[in-house]
């Protein structure tokens, strides 16, 4: 019998098919992952592994890992994963695509329409008891429908979000057809869509803030790191852009007194994209499938480096 160590306290239902094949060492927590030496000590002992993207699964772990056979993270990005160093060592990673798109490209519009109608500034105003008469010019915003969308990394998420921007009758650019100056500038929200690595961390700094308009909403449903914090606080404080809606920080979780809070026309949710009762579930049944192919040795349902299994 093979050991797995799943680093967060699942519902135990959920890892039912995989307590049938295996033995499972849970982390007892639900609200904080495993401390790092926790983390290596119990990935030591294991020959699988199902992550959460809170967790570091780098070089350094892998190689002090000598049973691992099988990696299993319980989101679609695999940012935290070094999958380099797990492909070297012929170890499946296995992801949750697909089942999160929807509900991930939700959040997004959300988020986008938060912003531009001040959502959350307005019931903050009204349980302070500031509801002033109606009057003719305050509290606008800016209108969604009919707007330019600009969709950063159009893969199943970017396109399940341009889909809802279409029956918004928003024009969508996206930036498999368009480049990203061009989009930055023509756009009126901008939503980042791609996974986070070396070519993307950082890819939203200040020129590029810049570029966007005054009246542009910029929307991350995607990794934090993907935008420069220091400047996007500076473009917001400046008015060089009308607001940020976002479910990811850098750092995350982001501390109650971090100055990106003090900053104007923000909205800013604990990374809650695909955090829905139906999508998180569909989440662990795809994780704990990926994880008893890859101990089977068999093809995992969604894997992130299928090169492993001689694919491309
Ligand atoms: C992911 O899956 O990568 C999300 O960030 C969490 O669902």
């Amino acid at each position: 019998m093979s050991r797995c160590f799943v680093t967060r306290l699942f519902p135990d239902e959920l890892l039912g098919p995989l307590r049938a094949e295996h033995e499972l060492d849970v982390w007892p927590d639900h609200d904080a992952p495993p401390p790092r030496d926790e983390l290596m000590a119990h990935a030591q002992e294991a020959d699988g592994v199902l992550s959460m993207l809170t967790d570091r699964i780098d070089a350094a772990l892998i190689d002090a890992s000598p049973r691992l056979r099988a990696i299993s993270n319980y989101a679609v990005g695999v940012d935290n994963v070094d999958l380099a160093a797990a492909t070297a060592r012929g170890i499946p990673v296995g992801h949750t695509p697909d089942v999160l798109t929807e509900t991930t490209a939700d959040l997004a519009f959300a988020l986008m329409l938060a912003s531009a109608r001040r959502i959350v500034e307005g019931d903050a105003a009204v349980r302070a008891g500031r509801w002033p008469p109606w009057t003719p010019f305050g509290d606008l915003g800016h209108d969604v429908h009919g707007a330019t969308l600009g969709i950063v990394g159009y893969g199943r998420i970017g396109q399940a979000v341009a889909r809802r921007g279409a029956g918004f009758s928003m024009e969508v650019l996206h930036t498999r057809e368009t480049d990203l100056d061009e989009l930055l500038e023509r756009s009126d929200f901008v939503s980042l869509h791609a996974p986070l690595n070396d070519s993307t961390r950082g890819m939203i700094g200040e020129r590029e803030l810049r570029l966007m308009k005054d009246t542009a909403i910029l929307v991350n449903t995607a990794r934090g790191p993907l935008v420069d914090t220091a400047a996007l606080e500076k473009a917001l404080q400046n008015g060089w852009i009308a607001g940020a809606g976002l479910d990811v920080t850098d750092p995350e979780p982001l501390p109650g007194d971090h100055p990106l809070l003090n900053a104007p026309n923000l909205t800013v949710v604990p990374h809650v994209g695909s955090a829905t009762y139906r999508t998180r579930t569909a989440m662990a049944k795809l994780a704990v499938a990926n994880l008893l192919a890859g101990l089977r040795g068999e093809r995992m349902p969604a894997c992130a480096n299928p090169e492993v299994f001689g694919e491309r």
